[in-house]
């Protein structure tokens, strides 16, 4: 099977795209990171993302008079890069529906929240203020709607006695860190596909991989 080609956009730590390049590698996937694209020159991930030999490019939005003309640049920077794939993985900007729609069924994103509860920032501080007993984290389709596309896969985690904002950000990151490579690999191993509005699991692809598309931690009790 030839490589599938990925691209991924960052603004920050980078966690999920180690996971990624890291998954990839283990499992002997038949994936190609070919960029890492950052919106800020600091960001953390693109050291990460050289240090394992991975090319990165930054399309740095404070150069931009509008989000239009962000959104082409980074475009056009997509489109060299001839990718099967774009994840944002902790890609703080909102695209626009242009950029949405010449991408779409080809654009995912992973939200700290179990959607459609929680959209937006601060979804942690949103889960223990809400009371929730269980917190999670969301692998969709991205379309012009913010936290809003087709749902891929999702990963829970109980909420504990004595839970932060930081402790809740670091027991669902962890789980992030596993689901977010396996949906990748269901998209690009054809075992996935975006059809009418809903992610059809064909339960057969080609890559030798697991998709689980809910992820339990194992703090949650089963009865
Ligand atoms: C993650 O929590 C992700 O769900 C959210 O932004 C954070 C990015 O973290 N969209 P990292 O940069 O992957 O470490």
């Amino acid at each position: 099977m030839p490589m599938k080609r990925l691209v991924i956009l960052i603004s920050g730590r980078g966690s999920n795209l180690e996971a990624i390049l890291d998954r990839c590698a283990s499992n002997h996937w038949p994936i190609e990171v070919v960029r890492v694209i950052s919106n800020r020159p600091d960001a953390q991930g693109l050291a990460a993302a050289q240090s394992r030999g991975v090319p990165t490019g930054i399309v740095d939005h404070t150069g931009f008079l509008t989000r239009e003309a962000f959104d082409q640049a980074l475009l056009n920077e997509i489109l060299g890069c001839r990718a099967d794939l774009i994840v944002l993985a902790g890609f703080m900007r909102v695209l626009s529906s242009g950029f949405c729609r010449a991408f779409e069924g080809r654009l995912l994103n992973i939200h700290p929240s179990l959607l459609p509860a929680f959209k937006g920032l601060k979804t942690h501080e949103q889960a223990i203020s809400a009371g929730v007993k269980v917190h999670g984290c969301t692998v969709h389709a991205v379309t012009a709607d913010l936290d809003h596309g087709p749902i891929l896969a999702q990963a829970i985690v109980p909420v504990l006695l004595g839970d932060t904002a930081a402790t809740l950000a670091a027991r669902v990151l962890l789980m992030e860190h596993q689901i977010y490579p396996m949906a990748i690999a269901a998209v690009l191993s054809g075992r996935c596909r975006l059809i009418d509005g809903r992610w059809v699991d064909s339960g057969v692809g080609h890559f030798k991989h697991e998709y689980v598309p809910c992820l339990v931690d194992k703090n949650l009790p089963s009865h």
